[in-house]
């Protein structure tokens, strides 16, 4: 999956005569339902994601009045060194400990009812203590039902309370994380597995078969359950793949799936509206579930259709009849308007869409897709980079923007025009493009850290001399891949970071999406009932395509059907694992 193509949270503050409420720390303060019902003026909701230097706030302001709010400017006070770096929707300012956001030209007027969202980032040491007191233009918002500003301690920054009356800006902030217990077990059963066992990886759902467990496997429900059973009476997140569309994999065929490309009234019916009921069940009620949706589909419509020099005839075939669209905003309208569902939809890899023809075409399909068969922008809590393949997550050695002897590194082969290195800047700056789409300023990214270590013996130590952009780029980079769009279970890359909430600015999450172990595809031909074909990019005697510049695939040997057990790339994966175990 995740092919290339070549070069070529949060919620609120506002009013006129108001008085309102809060403060709160931490991830996700949301307020009483009856503060912002006070006929009286405003709420705040003041919400943050910290990664223990810096932090973006969101400060949200309601308008809880009668009548609308021409014109804003909040202001409050942190108690800390916190300091401002840059700021959006609103004109954000700083002086000392004062900060001050004034309305933007489009955003001046607050309809009673109405809400606005400005966010920060900010910077700081010490402790992060949110701020106990707003104020919009001059009057206090301090309301019934509000905390006193010197009462209750607020809750903890790293600690995010469980979504009340809305679904919390990021849902794997202050959340365990789901340990699969048949990935566990497998990890578990290989020498050294032990290290890693007890981490949390994805649940695949790529059948139907999948919701009720194939096999005698776990379904849906015994996932959930089980959740249920870790979570102990805390806030757990678990993450499910969504990956049966019609037509699936369309640019190559290693994970082509059961249903044809015309089926997508299956899909809606037997795929995603069971799987809809069950995560609707009350009785789940306190999980935060979170889904993958359709990872490949969209960037395959982008890049391997409509007359590109990669395009298949199965992609063009599924730009056409529109069932990858609508097939994702099915899904999304589906599964978004239950409360603690929270949807991220794939925006491959920077070795994929880093390219300018690709990205922003990108974000826009993604926006239409959010958009389609009922869907709305406001059901996608994020987007996901990186699944199932093997970016580096932060290339320390070399950056976009350096050059050899005058000559950018974007002209050396390895880059070949692309605007990324890695996976961190690429989903960051995807987030930026993706609110210029028209999602939410709070959208969040995970990153699948799963297999993008590079350690082991070959990752280098250190810069190389600028003897020329390739032997610089070449010698510095950690991706050690023959070609950046080598897909299929690549030889010597290692486990990645291990999953965690909130590392960076704009991440919501690292997760480990794919699982470890998990084969990518086979490397022969192999019969089977899962609607698999042989790609001969996870042949490692295969030299290429026009998809990784005619070069060998790195794929290792002797593997088996892609999600089947795959014990030597698990080895593979302990070995070159970065950071080590
Ligand atoms: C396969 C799926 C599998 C997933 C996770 C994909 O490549 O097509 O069947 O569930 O990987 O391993």
């Amino acid at each position: 999956m995740s092919r290339t193509t070549p070069a070529s949270s949060r919620r609120t503050a506002l009013l006129s005569a108001c008085t309102v409420l809060v403060a709160a720390a931490g991830m996700a303060a949301v307020l009483p339902t009856g503060a912002q019902a006070a006929s009286l003026g405003c709420s705040v909701n003041y919400q943050t994601n910290d990664w223990g230097s810096g932090f973006t706030a969101t400060v949200t302001v309601s308008n809880a009045g009668t009548s609308a709010i021409d014109g804003w400017a909040l202001t409050y006070d942190y108690s800390g060194n916190q300091q401002l770096s840059s700021g959006w929707n609103g004109a954000w300012s700083q002086s000392g400990r004062t900060v001050t956001v004034k309305n933007l030209d489009w955003n001046r007027t607050i309809a009673p009812g109405g809400s606005v969202s400005p966010g920060g980032q900010f910077t700081y040491s010490g402790t992060n203590t949110a701020p106990t007191a707003f104020a919009v233009n001059g009057t206090a918002c301090t309301g019934p039902g509000a905390p006193s500003p010197t009462g209750s301690p607020s809750p903890s920054p790293t600690t995010t309370p469980p979504p009340s009356g809305g679904k919390a800006d990021n849902p794997f902030a202050g959340a365990k994380l789901y340990v699969n217990p048949e990935w566990k077990a497998k990890a578990a059963a290989e020498p050294g597995g032990s290290a890693v066992a007890n981490t949390s990886t994805s649940v695949w759902l790529d059948r139907i078969a999948a919701i009720n467990g194939v096999d005698g496997g776990m379904g849906v429900r015994a996932h959930l359950d089980e959740a249920l059973r870790q979570a102990g009476g805390q806030p757990l997140a678990i993450n499910f793949v969504i990956y049966d569309l019609p037509g699936r994999d369309c640019s190559a065929l290693a994970s082509n799936g059961e249903l044809g490309p015309t089926e997508l009234d299956r899909y809606k019916s037997q795929f995603i509206d069971p799987i809809a009921t069950i995560f609707a069940d009350p009785k789940y009620a306190s999980l935060r579930i979170t889904t993958v949706v359709e990872i490949d589909s969209l960037p395959n419509l982008v890049t391997n259709s409509g007359g590109r020099p990669t395009a298949t005839p199965a992609c063009d075939t599924m730009k056409a009849n529109g069932n990858y669209v609508n097939g994702v905003g099915y899904a999304l309208s589906k599964f978004g308007p239950i409360s603690n569902v929270y949807n991220y939809i794939d925006v491959g890899h920077h070795g994929w869409l880093g390219w300018d023809d690709n990205f922003g075409a990108t974000a826009d399909l993604l926006a239409q897709a959010a958009q389609a068969s009922g869907s709305k922008l406001e059901y996608v809590t994020g987007f996901i980079s990186n699944t199932a393949n093997y970016g580096a997550l932060k290339e320390p050695y070399y950056s976009i923007d350096d050059s050899v002897n005058g000559t950018s590194v974007r002209q050396s082969k390895w880059v070949d025009w692309n605007r990324y290195v890695d996976e961190l800047s690429y989903a960051q700056a995807f987030r930026s493009r993706l609110v210029t789409a028209g999602f939410s300023p709070g959208i969040g990214m995970v990153i699948d850290t799963s297999r993008n270590g590079w350690g082991g013996a070959a990752r280098p130590s250190g810069p190389a001399a600028k003897t020329s952009v390739d032997a610089y780029v070449n010698g510095s980079r950690t991706d050690r891949r023959i070609h950046l769009g080598n897909w299929c279970n690549q030889a010597g890359a290692g486990l990645g970071e291990r999953p965690k909430a909130a590392p960076e600015p704009g991440i919501d999450a690292y997760l480990w999406v794919k699982p470890p172990g998990e084969s990518d595809g086979a490397s022969s031909a192999i019969p089977n009932n899962e609607g698999k074909g042989f790609d001969r990019m996870c042949d490692p005697t295969y030299t290429g395509n026009v998809r990784n510049g005619n070069s060998m695939s790195g794929a290792l040997g002797n593997a088996p059907l892609a999600g089947h057990w795959f014990s030597a790339q698990f080895q593979e994966l302990l070995k070159n694992a970065d950071p080590a175990l």
